[in-house]
């Protein structure tokens, strides 16, 4: 399967010139890459879009939102609908991040109605799903992640799902409060347990990309990307600096043909 890699941008502050010199320098710096088919995306803040766009648009790199509404238009002050992020140059979104679930009150049902939405208006998906304590045993790990596809899966076209990315984020390797990634045997029982429940709720589990996220940086890249299983990585602050995003894609690539 076709390598994937991903960086969320959060909530950072750069202008639109930044955005868009960290976009050129990417692809430069990835240049072969791209061509080989490798695939990348950027999920910056949504004001960045239409300026990223006329960068991106002459490379493969697509772009992303980090957020969105379900709903088709209408009386919701504040949010962003999937025609307004595909016109300012989306063709990513994702669903299901535990900063959205924790700090905004995203619960099942809503991660479902807006992956329901993000596939069946064309766009690629990423689905982030992971248990919330490090010290869960593998047998009540594989019932978490199970029982977070089931939900957020419900209703799913099959003829939609290579366009799902499925992100192993567990809550409790992500961002600067923690600094670790989950250790490798952590993200094999993950993969497995994963792609096992995959094969139970949708019938196959081959057209699904899956990435782990969480404290990804470039010494842990390479053993985390070559896991049975694991398709690529979604990285949040080894991913700033766009050369760093170079390097941790080149890594781990350079494992995962060992
Ligand atoms: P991090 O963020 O790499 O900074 O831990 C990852 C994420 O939030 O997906």
């Amino acid at each position: 399967m076709q390598a994937v890699f991903g960086t969320n941008w959060k909530m950072r502050n750069l202008d639109q010139r930044e955005a868009q010199q960290y976009l050129k320098t990417l692809a430069d710096g990835l240049g072969g890459l791209l061509e080989d088919g490798v695939q990348v995306c950027v999920l910056p803040p949504a004001t960045l879009l239409p300026a990223m766009s006329e960068v991106a648009r002459k490379t493969s790199i697509r772009l992303g939102a980090q957020n969105f509404h379900w709903e088709e238009e209408g009386e919701f002050t504040g949010e962003l609908s999937t025609e307004l992020l595909k016109d300012a140059g989306a063709t990513v979104l994702m669903v299901g991040h535990v900063e959205r679930r924790v700090l905004f009150n995203e619960n099942d049902e809503v991660i479902n109605r807006k992956l329901l939405r993000a596939l069946e208006e064309g766009f690629h998906a990423i689905l982030c799903i992971g248990e919330a304590d490090r010290s869960t045993p593998e047998a009540r790990l594989k019932e978490e992640l199970s029982a977070q596809l089931v939900s957020a899966l419900r209703g799913v076209n099959e003829a939609d799902l290579n366009r799902l990315i499925v992100a192993y984020e567990p809550h409790w390797a992500i961002g600067r409060r923690v600094d670790a990634a989950a250790p490798v045997t952590r993200v094999k029982q993950s993969a497995e347990a994963i792609r096992g429940a995959l094969k139970t709720i949708v019938g196959t589990e081959n057209s699904v990309r899956l990435i782990y996220g969480g404290n990804v940086n470039l010494s842990n890249c390479r053993a985390i990307a070559s896991v049975d299983g694991i398709d690529g990585l979604f990285v949040g602050r080894a991913a700033v600096d766009p050369a760093g995003f170079v390097s941790v894609i080149e890594r781990a690539l350079d494992g995962a043909t060992d």
